[in-house]
Order: C-alpha cells, then sequence, then structure tokens
C-alpha cells in the first residue's frame, strides 16, 4: 500500500516537473504533416518552388543562405528549376563583393548572399536542423523517432506564433511569438496572407506560405535526403535478405550433428 502511494507520489512529481519545463523555456510547437516525412516521403517540387518564391521575395531580405549552392536548385530531388531559369535566378540576387572593393554578378555556381548588419536575422542554411521542434516526453525526445527533430515545424511555428503582442526593451521592439523559447522574437512578424503571388496559383495564406517556406528550408538543410533514404531501404533489404540466407545455411550446416543427437 505505501510503496503503491510512494509510487504514484513520484510519477505525479515527474509529470508535474515535466508539464513544467514544456510550459518554461519551449515553445509550443505544431506538428505539421510535410511530404518529406516517412521512410518514403519525397519532397514535393511544386512546394519547394512555393517556398523558394517566399524565401526569395520575404525572408532574403534580413536572412542568407551562405551554404547553399544556387545550382543546386536544378538538382534532382530538389525544386528542379531547368538550368536557365536558375542561371536567370542566380544573376537577380546581390551582387558578389571582390576583394578590391569591386563586385560581379552573381553566378548560379556562386551560393547564396549572406546577410549582417543590424536588423537582420541568423543564416538560414541549416536552421531546419538546427533546431528540434519536438522534444518530449519530459526532455528524453523519443517523440523524435516517430516524427523527426521537428525542425521545419519549429520553422513553421515561429512563422504562425505571433500573438500581435509587442514590448519595447533596451530601444529594440520585441513581438510575442508562441513558438520562439523564452515567447518574445526580435523578428517582425515577416509573412501575412496573399504576401506572395504564387506563380502556381496556389493560395497564399499565411499557413501556406509558411508551410512551404519550412520545407524549402528543410531541403536546403538536408539536399540528399531522398537519396539517402532510398539508399537506406536498398540496405536494409539487403541485410534481410543476407540474414535469411545464413540462416538457412546455418541450419543447413548444422542439420547432421544436430540430427544426430536426436536419433
Ligand atoms: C525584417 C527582417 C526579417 C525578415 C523579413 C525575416 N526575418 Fe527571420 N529573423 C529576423 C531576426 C532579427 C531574427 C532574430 C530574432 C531573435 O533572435 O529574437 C530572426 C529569426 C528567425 C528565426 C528563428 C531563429 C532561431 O534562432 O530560432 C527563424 C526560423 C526565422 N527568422 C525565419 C524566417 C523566415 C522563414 C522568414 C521569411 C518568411 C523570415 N525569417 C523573415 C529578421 C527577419
Amino acid at each position: 500500500m505505501f510503496r503503491k502511494i510512494a509510487i504514484s507520489a513520484i510519477s505525479a512529481l515527474a509529470l508535474m516537473s515535466g508539464a513544467a519545463l514544456a510550459a518554461g523555456a519551449e515553445g509550443h510547437i505544431e506538428d505539421v504533416a510535410f511530404a518529406h516525412e516517412g521512410p518514403f516521403g519525397t519532397f514535393d517540387k511544386n512546394q519547394l518552388q512555393r517556398g523558394l518564391q517566399v524565401f526569395t521575395e520575404v525572408c532574403s531580405g534580413c536572412h542568407g543562405m551562405k551554404f547553399v549552392p544556387i545550382r543546386t536548385l536544378a538538382d534532382e530531388g530538389g525544386p528542379e528549376l531547368p538550368a536557365d531559369q536558375v542561371r536567370a535566378y542566380a544573376a537577380s540576387l546581390d551582387e558578389v563583393e571582390l576583394p578590391g572593393g569591386e563586385a560581379r554578378p552573381r553566378e548560379w555556381t556562386d551560393k547564396f548572399p549572406s546577410r549582417s548588419g543590424e536588423g537582420m536575422g541568423p543564416d538560414l542554411s541549416l536552421m531546419a536542423k538546427a533546431r528540434a521542434g519536438f522534444h518530449g516526453p519530459y526532455g528524453t525526445g523519443i517523440s523524435q523517432l516517430v516524427n523527426g527533430i521537428g525542425g521545419p515545424e519549429y520553422i513553421y511555428s515561429i512563422l504562425t506564433g505571433y500573438t500581435g503582442e509587442t514590448k519595447e526593451e533596451a530601444g529594440t521592439t520585441f513581438y510575442e511569438n508562441h513558438a520562439f523559447p523564452g515567447g518574445w522574437i526580435a523578428m517582425p512578424p515577416p509573412l501575412s496572407d496573399d504576401q506572395v503571388t504564387y506563380a502556381d496559383g496556389h493560395p497564399a495564406t499565411l499557413h501556406h506560405m509558411a508551410e512551404d517556406v519550412s520545407a524549402f528550408l528543410m531541403w536546403t538543410a538536408e539536399p540528399k535526403m531522398m537519396a539517402r533514404k532510398q539508399m537506406g531501404f536498398v540496405a536494409v533489404t539487403f541485410l534481410i535478405l543476407l540474414s535469411t540466407l545464413l540462416y538457412l545455411t546455418n541450419k543447413r550446416l548444422w542439420a547432421g550433428i544436430k540430427g544426430k543427437t536426436h536419433a
């Protein structure tokens, strides 16, 4: 009896501390069903193209992507833009500054521009892998096994997590945001309904744009995800086959000896 009470008291405490953790530093992260999730999930090429459009028209004003080569926009498994479009896109971006103070047009073999200075945000190249959206249960991160680490969900939740409240602190404006750890972020809400006009006619609500740009940033962070999954599938299939053959060989090799002990 006493043991039962002690155990339930301990589990109640664990629950409470878990809840406190969840409500404290960590923000609220929405789960989004992305096309690239699961062992056979693949990136949705059209979604990546829309995400690129949102990044270019909105985010790139304050965020760089200095680790992403522009030419990869044409790669299989990515946005798969035609090569001539990728070249034209590269030429439309900021020029590349040369050491002597001169500049030359950006080529598709260059990377995306970087951003620094007052009011600029962190580089987004790897953001979808640098942040985890899911931490539970009780901070063990076990849900990540099923749901992934939740990087794109984190970005989606930041973009859609504004409450509209603001505050001034030391000359900086902060915006209340449910998803951002601490609850206040220095980034002004970047997206609102119909901010971009999608080339493919897709509806451009806040939620669609946030989903598309988050999927796009997952691709920039892990452009070879599809090749990795395919390779994994082949490897697992091969291992299953190999194990079956080894099992049968083992049975056959020992058949004579094992048979004798029975006889
Ligand atoms: C007006 C400039 C501006 C624009 C436009 C902008 N951001 Fe930001 N962003 C910032 C700043 C500044 C921060 C740093 C906020 C902080 O640390 O409080 C930030 C932070 C972020 C973070 C959080 C990073 C972290 O540390 O967890 C993400 C994710 C992000 N931005 C994504 C985007 C996306 C996606 C877009 C386009 C839809 C975008 N931003 C548009 C200025 C901007």
